[in-house]
C-alpha cells in the first residue's frame, strides 16, 4: 500500500496524523477505550475539559467520546497545538484555544467551557474550577479532577472549603509524580533547551529552582549529559536529597552570581523577581517548566530591558540598560510543553489513564467521596500500575 505523501494536508489532516502516532503508544488508554465501549460511564454526561491540546489530550477526548460523553475542551496559554485543535473539533469536540491566546483570551475560553453547563470537569491548574466558583455557583458539576501541583496546591490554599464537590488531584498520585513529573518531564525539558538554543549541554552551569519531582528530573538529566548543576530548594528534607543526588546545593545569591542557564520548577511564584533579573549575569538564559509562566517575573524583564528582539520561535532575547544580554525561552512558558515536543507518551498514558478512570470514579459514585481536593482513590492507583507494569515488559 502507498503511503500518503500529500503535502497539502490541512491542519486538521496533520492533527489527526499526528494524534493516530500517539494513539498507537498510548496502551493503557487503548484498553480503557475498550472498557468504555462495552460499558459507556458517561452516557449523557458533559464534561468540560482544560488540558494542553496535543495529540495525547486528543486520543483521551476520542476515549471519552467513545465512553458517551459530550466533550467541550480548552487549552493553557502558549501549549496548544493548532492542528491538534482543528482534528478534535472534526470529531465532535468542541474546541476553544488557540496557540496564540493570551491571558485574557484563555480566562474567555474557560467561560465559554462553562458555559456549557458540564456535569464533570478535568482541569489543569484549577482554572476552570476557580473560574465556576467566581461566576456562576457550581450548576451541575458533580465532580472534578485536577492534573497539576499547581492546581493542587490552589484548591488547598485559595480554594480551600470553598468547593462543594469532590476533586481528585491526579498529580498527587505517587505514579505520575515518579513517572511523568520525575522520568518524563525532566528529558523533555532538557531536550527542549537543546532544540530552542541549538547549545552543548556539558560543562555549562546550570541552575534548578525547586527539587520536586520535576526540578530532580532536570537537574538529574542536566547532570547525566555532563552539565554542572547547582540546586536552589528552601525544603531542607528535599536539599539533601539533591545533595546526596550530586547536586551542589547553593542559595539564591551563589546561583545568580555563578550561572549560566536558569531552569525554574516550583510551581511558585516569583523565583526571579525583577530585583534578581537586575543581577543576572550577561548571557543568562532563563527558562521555565513549572505550570505558569509567573515563576519569572517577565513584565519586570520587559521593563528593565532597552531592547527586544525575538531571535527565534523559542528565544527572546533582552537587552539590558547596562548591555547585559539575557535570553528567555518559550516566553517563560512551560519549555516542554511551548518549546518542545511535550511529555513522552507513554508518560501521559499513565496520568491520563488515571484522569479517565478517575472522571470513572466521578461519573459513578461522586456522592460516596468527600468535597474537595483528594487523592486519586487507592485501587485506581494499583490497577494503572499493574497495568503499566504489563505494558512496558512488552518492549
Ligand atoms: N512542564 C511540565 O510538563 C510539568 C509537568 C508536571 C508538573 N509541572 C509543574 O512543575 C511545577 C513543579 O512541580 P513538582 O511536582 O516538582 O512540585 P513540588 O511542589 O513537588 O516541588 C516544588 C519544589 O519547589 C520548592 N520551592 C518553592 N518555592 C521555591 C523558591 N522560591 N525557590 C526554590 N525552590 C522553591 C518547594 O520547596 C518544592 O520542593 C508545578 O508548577 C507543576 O504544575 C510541569
Amino acid at each position: 500500500m502507498g503511503r500518503d505523501e500529500s503535502p497539502t494536508n490541512s491542519p486538521a489532516q496533520a492533527g489527526h496524523l499526528r494524534t493516530r502516532w500517539a494513539e498507537l503508544h498510548l496502551r493503557l488508554l487503548d484498553r480503557l477505550r475498550l472498557e468504555f465501549r462495552a460499558t459507556p460511564p458517561f452516557t449523557g454526561l458533559t464534561i468540560g475539559i482544560c488540558l494542553h491540546i496535543e495529540p495525547k489530550t486528543a486520543v483521551l477526548c476520542s476515549v471519552l467520546l467513545e465512553g458517551g460523553a459530550e466533550v467541550i475542551l480548552t487549552g493553557s496559554p502558549g501549549t496548544t497545538q493548532d492542528d491538534v485543535a482543528a482534528a478534535l473539533q472534526e470529531t465532535g469536540v468542541k474546541v476553544f484555544s488557540r496557540k496564540r491566546d493570551d491571558a485574557t483570551a484563555h480566562l474567555k475560553n474557560i467561560r465559554r467551557v462553562l458555559e456549557f453547563d458540564p456535569h464533570l470537569l478535568l482541569d489543569n491548574g484549577a482554572d476552570l474550577i476557580a473560574t465556576l466558583l467566581e461566576a456562576r455557583g457550581t450548576h451541575r458539576v458533580v465532580g472534578a479532577t485536577e492534573e497539576t501541583t499547581t492546581g493542587g496546591n490552589r484548591l488547598r490554599e485559595q480554594l480551600r472549603d470553598r468547593v462543594p464537590f469532590p476533586v481528585i488531584v491526579i498529580n498527587d498520585s505517587p505514579l505520575k509524580l515518579i513517572m511523568e513529573n520525575e522520568h518524563g518531564v525532566g528529558p523533555t525539558v532538557v531536550e527542549a533547551f537543546m532544540r530552542a538554543t541549538n547549545l552543548l549541554v556539558p560543562s555549562r552551569r546550570y541552575v534548578v529552582f525547586g527539587y520536586g519531582s520535576v526540578g530532580r528530573g532536570i537537574a538529574r538529566c542536566l547532570r547525566a549529559l555532563g552539565g554542572h548543576v547547582s540546586v536552589v530548594e528552601p525544603d531542607p528534607i528535599r536539599a539533601l536529597e539533591a545533595a546526596l543526588d550530586g547536586m551542589l546545593v547553593t542559595d539564591m545569591e551563589d546561583a545568580l552570581a555563578n550561572s549560566e542557564v536558569f531552569f525554574t520548577a516550583t510551581g511558585r511564584p516569583g523565583v526571579i523577581t525583577g530585583e534578581r533579573i537586575a543581577r543576572l549575569p550577561d548571557g543568562a538564559v532563563l527558562a521555565n517548566a513549572g505550570h505558569f509562566s509567573w515563576e519569572i517575573d517577565i513584565a519586570e524583564l520587559k521593563r528593565q530591558a532597552k531592547k527586544a528582539e525575538a531571535l527565534s520561535a523559542g528565544v527572546d532575547l533582552f537587552t539590558l540598560q547596562d548591555g547585559r544580554r539575557v535570553a528567555l525561552l518559550a516566553g517563560g512558558e512551560m519549555l516542554n510543553l511551548a518549546g518542545g515536543g511535550g511529555n513522552p507518551i507513554e508518560t501521559m498514558d499513565l496520568g491520563l489513564a488515571l484522569q479517565a478512570q478517575s472522571l470513572r470514579r466521578l461519573a459513578e459514585s461522586h456522592k460516596l467521596l468527600p468535597a474537595g481536593a483528594q487523592p486519586v482513590p487507592h485501587d485506581i492507583n494499583l490497577s494503572v500500575a499493574r497495568a503499566m507494569v504489563e505494558e512496558l515488559s512488552r518492549h
